[in-house]
């Protein structure tokens, strides 16, 4: 089966690559500035912008892929406030371009989104809850959603939160946890911003689920217990065995944030468990997946 996936340089991109590669999947993974590569047959990594629908309907003629995965985005909550034309070229004119395309020649398509589309007021938003965003970065990935709910291809809509792991991609809160605490750095990380945390490797696994049974509708993928990034830093210290008196407390108001953030954007996913399977949602086992990640981490 021949699957197309954008953003196969970020982090869950990359970990859903290498996962459909490993069963048996021939991939196409785009990537924009940062190549990807894997040392194994089945994946082929190609630079493309998905703003030029030229150009991708070159790909899509050629490799005629029978599902697409779209997890490319301007993520830069902050850069998409302030280059609103930009971040809606590639989170809305991209994602049209690739559902256009999709629709043509593909019978499935997964759209990544985030907790971001809620405004983030009440906590616990479920999966058919109206998205009110706070910010130009919510605006457009509610877009997208809006975009793939409309396109005439069976669709998924997968919506992600803090999304955590070791591996490509930027850098996210756990791997800036274990750089700074690991050379002993102080960090301080916020008490009163509660989200329901993403593990990178689970999300590829409810991705890899949703593409095999063609899953449709709209599914929360994240822990299903809500944390500050206080506690979520205490939790990964304590089991990863770093050292937690480098944790400083520290609330919303000391970020000198450009773009408004939600305050509590945790994401319920009770309805999402009953069809990806509780052990996804635990955060434990997240951590218990991330201690061996760790390990590899260190020892490489
Ligand atoms: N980070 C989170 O906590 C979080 C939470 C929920 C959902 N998400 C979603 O997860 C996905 C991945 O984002 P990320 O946060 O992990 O950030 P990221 O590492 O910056 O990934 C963004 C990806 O989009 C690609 N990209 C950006 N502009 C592009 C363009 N014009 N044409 C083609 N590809 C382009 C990037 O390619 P290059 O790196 O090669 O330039 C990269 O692969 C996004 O859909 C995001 O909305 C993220």
């Amino acid at each position: 089966m021949r699957i197309l996936i954008s953003g196969a340089s970020s982090l869950p991109g990359y970990l859903v690559s290498k996962l459909l590669v490993e069963k048996g999947y021939e991939v196409v993974g785009l990537y924009f500035n940062n190549p990807v590569s894997m040392d194994r047959d089945g994946f082929t990594g190609l630079k493309i912008d998905i703003r030029d629908y030229t150009g991708l309907k070159r790909v899509f003629d050629g490799f005629r892929p029978s599902a697409v995965l779209h997890f490319a985005a301007y993520g830069d909550v902050d850069g998409c406030e302030r280059d609103n034309g930009y971040a809606w070229s590639v989170n809305v004119d991209g994602t049209s371009n690739l559902l256009n395309l999709a629709s043509k020649y593909s019978k499935y398509f997964l759209y990544l989104s985030t907790d971001y589309v809620f405004k983030g007021d009440r906590g616990w938003f479920k999966e058919d809850d109206i998205p009110n965003p706070v910010n130009y970065y919510g605006l457009t990935k509610m877009v997208g959603e809006v975009l793939t709910k409309s396109s005439t291809v069976r669709w998924c809509i997968l919506r992600a939160s803090s999304i955590y792991g070791l591996g490509p991609g930027r850098k996210n809160f756990a791997k800036f946890l274990i750089e700074s605490l690991g050379s002993g750095r102080k960090v301080r990380a916020i008490t009163d911003q509660y989200t329901t945390p993403t593990y990178a490797g689970f999300l590829a696994e409810a991705v890899y689920k949703a593409l095999d049974k063609e899953v449709e509708g709209v599914y929360h993928i994240v822990s299903s217990i809500r944390l500050s990034r206080y506690e979520f830093a205490l939790r990964l210290a304590e089991y990863l065995g770093l050292p937690r008196e480098l944790i400083e407390p520290g609330s919303m108001d000391d970020f000198n944030w450009f773009a408004p953030r939600p305050r509590d954007s945790s994401l319920d996913s009770r309805e999402s468990q009953k069809v990806f399977g509780e052990s996804l949602f635990s955060f434990e086992g997240a951590l218990q997946r991330l201690k061996k990640e760790y390990r590899e981490y260190i020892n490489s």
